[in-house]
């Protein structure tokens, strides 16, 4: 090679990215990166970022990646050394001297991509051959065949030490090439290298633009250990950076598909037939920081899905740790917990995609799951408890980085302590149970009549209670009559819609709303995604932007309700601090109502089951409770 590593890393380090980026595509900054208009395809909202800390750039509509180099060869139409060349001259760095035949080898070698490709025809075939047998039986009972299967080439690779060494060395691919490429280990002992992976099903594990990188491998014995073997960190391959089904997943979501992160590869693939394209996992590792500023390219609210058991519980309780020094205005997590002890393809298996859904509906979203752990779980009997309660609240509050937020969730937590802990207003006060808080999706104590699913404790906290419950028939049966809930969400959107500044001054309480109407939500969380990317917009230009994104209907329909426009907030002429009043005031109280109208679903549930005097008064008592919430819309608003 003409230019070593040494020299091309010196060039990179010497030459900025955003320099070299910035001749020719205006950025601006954005937190970590630069934003700007990709120059390699045509768009109007710029998914190109570059990343000066890492010297790369990458567009997130099509996939153009590279550092300064490629940069200048793509834009400039130069060979490799001729853009190196010019970068050189620019930084003022002396040139080597040509070694021939450092090039001569250079154009002999695979590159590890090559040879990972090679591989995972390999795998194929070999399932598809006289030894893979087995492992289609194994594939057949666990329902990974048929088309919809292919595009994640699943493989096998045969119970033999050379099966994978022979068949590479007969295409020419070195032995240390394949060591590399972490296919072939040499050990210890200094014996001849054999193949990783003997005797497994094979997951390919490609990288954003779809080249395989590494494999997972999956024993098929049933007291196999590892369950699951992966490839070792190679240059190719770093774990902490790559989700599986990543690629595909980004495709999916920028076509209106949930981002959704699971545990396992296997429950990707079963989410992905189930018709849940979104869907990621990390690979034999932890989420990690970098696997969060993935998924926040692709979607502002990805949910992160979790096995319902005390591992999955474990690691939903980190995931709120990890995210909150990282959130950001209009980006945030959901969390969903699967019922117990299953995992998403245990789930779908069981119960099919409808169940699925309906997990993925009940997702919860960092500020009530934070709420949830610290406050709902805890034991508050005492002044000193509350306090120990708040304090450890407030210190996790105290993590989030962005100032915005952080003044938001410290807001926003402060008011539900204040009407926790606050004396119950008459007309608040439900049957002999206690203040319920006024902001959450519902309250977790068990019900007079509430029968848990096991025995025994239930967990330090539970899966959300569900829209799905609201859409049952007693929930329904309530909507139709006064559906009130319903018009506050198109309310608040419209609010939004008509005034950006809210979306900007208060993403996280915009991206938490409890939104039923799956529409509503999707341009809910359009609105949050264009406000991110560009500060900026006006009412008028988000309008056009949605509707370029096909809400058009909707955000007519949404104008022509007489009840919207009879709203201050919904309407343009309102001055911002009356706005900013009476949108609080609406999200106090839409928060109060969706979590009493799950409760009179769930009291309604609990009185067909059993028809006791008991549970007949909690019905009424909710109701009541509605009713009051309903009727105080004319009042004054709620301090906030
Ligand atoms: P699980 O043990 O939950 O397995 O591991 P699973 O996904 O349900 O697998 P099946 O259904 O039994 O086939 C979840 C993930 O953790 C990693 C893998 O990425 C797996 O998908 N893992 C697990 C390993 O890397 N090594 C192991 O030995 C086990
Ligand atoms: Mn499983």
């Amino acid at each position: 090679m003409r230019f070593t590593p040494r020299f091309l890393e010196e060039l990179r380090d010497r030459v900025r990215v955003t320099d070299i980026v910035g001749r020719k595509v205006k950025l601006i900054r954005r937190g970590r990166n630069h934003l700007g208009l990709c120059p390699f395809h045509s768009e109007k909202s710029p998914s190109f970022s570059v990343n000066a800390d890492k010297g790369f750039y990458h567009c997130f509509g099509c996939g153009a990646h590279g550092d300064i180099i490629t940069f200048v060869m793509e834009t400039e139409g130069l060979a490799f050394p001729d853009a190196v060349e010019q970068l050189a001259n620019d930084a003022g760095m002396a040139l080597p001297v040509r070694e021939d035949r450092d090039e001569e080898r250079e154009k002999t070698r695979r590159s590890l991509y090559d040879v990972m490709e090679l591989a995972a025809v390999f795998f194929e075939s070999e399932l598809k051959g006289a030894r893979g047998a087995k492992a289609r039986a194994y594939l057949d009972g666990r329902q990974l065949t048929g088309p919809a299967v292919a595009p994640f080439r699943l493989g096998f690779a045969p119970d033999s030490r050379n099966g994978l060494k022979d068949h590479l060395t007969a295409k020419g691919v070195t032995i240390d090439d394949m060591i590399e490429a972490g296919l072939v280990g040499a050990p210890d002992d200094g014996g001849a290298p054999y193949d990783r992976f003997r005797g497994r099903v094979i997951f390919p594990i490609t990288d954003v633009r779809g080249r395989v990188i590494a494999f997972g491998g999956r024993t098929l014995d049933p007291d196999g250990k590892p369950k699951y073997l992966n490839s070792p960190e190679t240059p190719l391959f770093k774990k902490s950076t790559v989700l599986f089904n990543l690629a595909a997943a980004r495709k999916a979501a920028s076509q209106g598909a949930t981002l959704i992160a699971v545990e396992g590869y296997v429950d990707v693939i079963a989410l992905v037939l189930a018709g849940f394209a979104g869907a990621v996992a990390p690979l034999g590792t932890a989420l990690t920081e970098e696997h969060l500023q993935m998924m926040w390219r692709i979607a502002p609210e990805p949910i992160l899905c979790f096995d319902g058991d005390a591992a999955g519980i474990k690691a939903a309780q980190r995931g709120i740790d990890l995210t909150l020094p990282l959130l950001e205005p209009g980006q945030s997590l959901r969390f969903a917990l699967l019922p117990g002890g299953q995992d998403p393809d245990d789930l779908i298996r069981a119960r099919g995609s409808a169940a699925m859904q309906a997990v993925l509906d009940e997702a919860v979203g960092l500020a009530d799951m934070l709420w949830r752990r610290e406050i709902e779980s805890a034991d508050l009997a005492t002044p000193e408890r509350r306090a120990g309660a708040e304090k450890k609240l407030m210190a996790c509050v105290q993590e989030i980085a962005d100032p915005k937020v952080r003044d938001y969730y410290r807001t926003m937590m402060q008011e539900r302590l204040r009407a926790l802990f606050a004396p119950a207003p008459k007309s608040w006060a439900p049957s002999g149970q206690g203040r319920r808080e006024g902001w959450g999706q519902g309250s977790f104590s068990p019900k007079p009549g509430f029968k848990p699913d096991r025995p025994g404790a239930r967990p330090a906290w539970t899966p959300p209670v569900s829209d799905a419950v609201r859409r049952s028939a007693a929930g329904r049966g309530l909507a139709r009559t006064l559906n009130p809930s319903g018009m506050a969400e198109e309310a608040l959107v419209m609010a939004a819609l008509t005034h950006p500044f809210l979306l900007d001054a208060f993403p996280e309480v915009f991206a938490t709303l409890p939104i039923a109407e799956p529409q509503l939500d999707k341009l809910r969380r359009e609105l949050l995604h264009a406000v991110s990317l560009e500060q900026s917009l006006d009412s008028q230009g988000l309008r056009d932007h949605v509707t370029r994104l096909g809400y058009g209907d909707l955000c007519e329909r949404l104008e022509r309700r007489p009840m919207l426009k009879s709203m201050a907030m919904t309407r343009r002429e309102t001055s911002e601090t009356v706005v900013l009043r009476e949108f609080n005031h609406a999200v106090a109280r839409h928060h109060k109502l969706t979590s009493l109208e799950t409760e009179h679903a769930q009291a309604a549930e609990a009185l067909k089951r059993d028809a006791t005097e008991e549970n007949l008064a909690r019905l009424r008592a909710i109701a009541h409770e509605l009713q009051s919430v309903i009727g105080s819309e004319a009042g004054p608003p709620d301090a906030f």
